[in-house]
C-alpha cells in the first residue's frame, strides 16, 4: 500500500502577546492509501491545528510533513495551494459556502480555478463529475437552491461533493458531523464511508463516538500529543456498530476522555 502522509516529529507553536503556546509536540504518525483515521481528545489538545498543519493550511513550527511523496513543509505557499486544490478536499463544521451562488455554483467554484479546470473541455468534466456527485448523494434536487434555502444536512452533503470535485487524494475533516443532528451524521458517515470504500484516504477529527466507531483506527491526543492509538478493522454496513461503539468508549475510558 502507499503512503499517503507521513508526519514526523511535528511541532507547533502559537505566540500569542509574547507568551509561547506548545500546540502540538512532537506528532508522529503515517497513513496509508484508502485508510480512515480519527482523531479524538480534550477540548483544545489540539486537534484542529494539527489537521491544518498537515495539510498546510498552517505553517508547522518544526518537523516534517511529507504528502504523497512531498515534503509539504519546503512548498512555496503558492505551490502549497496548488497541492490543497489539486490533492487534497477538506470538510468542515462550519459550512463555509457562498452566500448568493447556488448549490451546485458552490460545488465547481472552486475546480475551475484549479489546473484541472482551464479549458472548456476540462470545464465540461467538472460539471458531469458535479452532477454525477450530487447524484451519489442525493442533493441533485436542490442544486439550482441558494445555499440558504437547504436543509443542515443537504449542505453539509454539498460540502462533501465540493470537496470530492477535483478527486482528492486526500480528504480532511474537523468535526464534519458537530453541527448535525444523529440522523444527518449518520447519513454524512454513510457518506464518507463509501467515499472512503472507493479509495480516498481521510482523515477526520470528531468528539463523536459514534461517528469515530466507523473508521479505521482511532489517535487520542492531549497536549498536543498522541497518547495512544486504537484499531478498529474497516468498518462496513454489515459491522457490529454497537460493538465498535463499546470498544471505543471503554478505551477513551482507559484514556482518561
Ligand atoms: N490561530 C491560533 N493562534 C493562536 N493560538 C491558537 C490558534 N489556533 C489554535 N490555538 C490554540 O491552540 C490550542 C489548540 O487548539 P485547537 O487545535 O483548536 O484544539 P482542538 O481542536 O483540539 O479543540 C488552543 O490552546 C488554542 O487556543
Ligand atoms: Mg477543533
Amino acid at each position: 500500500m502507499n503512503k499517503v502522509l507521513s508526519v514526523n516529529n511535528l511541532c507547533k507553536t502559537y505566540i500569542v502577546n509574547k507568551k509561547q503556546n506548545n500546540v502540538l509536540r512532537n506528532v508522529n504518525f503515517e497513513m496509508y492509501e484508502g485508510e480512515f483515521t480519527a482523531i479524538m481528545g480534550p477540548s483544545g489538545s489540539g486537534k484542529s491545528t494539527l489537521l491544518y498543519t498537515v495539510s498546510g493550511m498552517d505553517q508547522l513550527t518544526a518537523g516534517k510533513v511529507i504528502f504523497c511523496g512531498k515534503d509539504i513543509s519546503s512548498l512555496s505557499p503558492n505551490k502549497m495551494s496548488e497541492v490543497r486544490l489539486n490533492e487534497m478536499g477538506f470538510i468542515f463544521q462550519q459550512m463555509h459556502m457562498l452566500r448568493n451562488l447556488s448549490t451546485y455554483d458552490n460545488i465547481i467554484v472552486s475546480a475551475y480555478s484549479s489546473e484541472a479546470g482551464k479549458t472548456k473541455e476540462q470545464r465540461k468534466k467538472i460539471n458531469e463529475h458535479a452532477v454525477e456527485l450530487m447524484r451519489k448523494l442525493e442533493i441533485i434536487d436542490i442544486a439550482d437552491n441558494d445555499i440558504t434555502e437547504v436543509s443542515g444536512g443537504q449542505l453539509q452533503r454539498a460540502c462533501i461533493c465540493r470537496a470530492l470535485i477535483n478527486n482528492p487524494k486526500m480528504l480532511f475533516a474537523d468535526e464534519p458531523t458537530g453541527a448535525l443532528n444523529s440522523k444527518t451524521s449518520n447519513e454524512v458517515m454513510y457518506e464518507l464511508n463509501r467515499i472512503n470504500r472507493d479509495g480516498t484516504t481521510i482523515l477526520i477529527v470528531t468528539h463523536d463516538v459514534k461517528v469515530a466507531a466507523r473508521t479505521d483506527k482511532v489517535l487520542y491526543i492531549v497536549d498536543g500529543n498522541i497518547q495512544g492509538e486504537l484499531q478498529l478493522g474497516k468498518y462496513t454496513e454489515e459491522s457490529p456498530g454497537k460493538e465498535r461503539e463499546r470498544k471505543l468508549s471503554s478505551w477513551l475510558m482507559d484514556m482518561g476522555w
